[in-house]
């Protein structure tokens, strides 16, 4: 007998790659081997899915996940991205409170992967171009107005 018979397991990809959950498969991948503690239920029902929601005006805010290498940071953000974009993932989660509360989110977004390297391009610049490339994808064609025409991006 060989330690593989005894032993399953899925080899741990060490660091997860957001950009892969662009693919449909993949992502099913990252929201069902998704291990959802109590206490990231609660932060995921009580605060990333109340701000993301659009169906009651609240003062929905962006969300910045900070935490060291190796966190799971990457593989939340391909979770609620992917949920966000599809709810047919819906049913891929582990955790029933999570996958109720996802409810109000799930397929209701457009989503746009991106990474920003070391670069001295603008921060404006660089989220400005990653939105008209994408917008352009999906048949919607719009150019933001040149930064020194505008005194206010609101
Ligand atoms: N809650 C979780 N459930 C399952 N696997 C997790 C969880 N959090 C992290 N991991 C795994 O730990 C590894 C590191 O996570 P990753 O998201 O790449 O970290 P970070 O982006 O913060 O550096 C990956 O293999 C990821 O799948
Ligand atoms: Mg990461």
């Amino acid at each position: 007998m060989k330690y593989g018979d005894l032993i399953h397991f899925d080899p741990i990809e060490s660091v997860v790659q957001l950009r892969d959950a662009d693919k449909a498969s993949a992502a099913r991948h990252f929201v069902s081997t998704y291990v959802i503690s109590e206490e990231m239920a609660e932060r995921l029902t009580q605060l990333i899915f109340p701000q993301m929601q659009c169906e009651q005006p609240i003062d929905n805010k962006g969300i910045l996940i900070v935490g060291n290498y190796g966190t799971g940071k990457s593989h939340l953000m391909s979770v609620v991205s992917s949920l966000a974009e599809d709810a047919s993932l819906l049913t891929a989660l582990t955790h029933p409170g999570v996958a109720d509360s996802a409810k109000q989110i799930a397929g209701r977004f457009k989503v746009l992967r991106t990474e920003i390297g070391a670069t001295t391009k603008s921060l404006r610049d660089i989220l400005i171009d990653k939105l008209e490339e994408n917008l352009e994808k999906l048949g919607v064609a719009y150019v933001f107005p040149e930064a020194n025409t505008i005194t206010n991006h609101k």
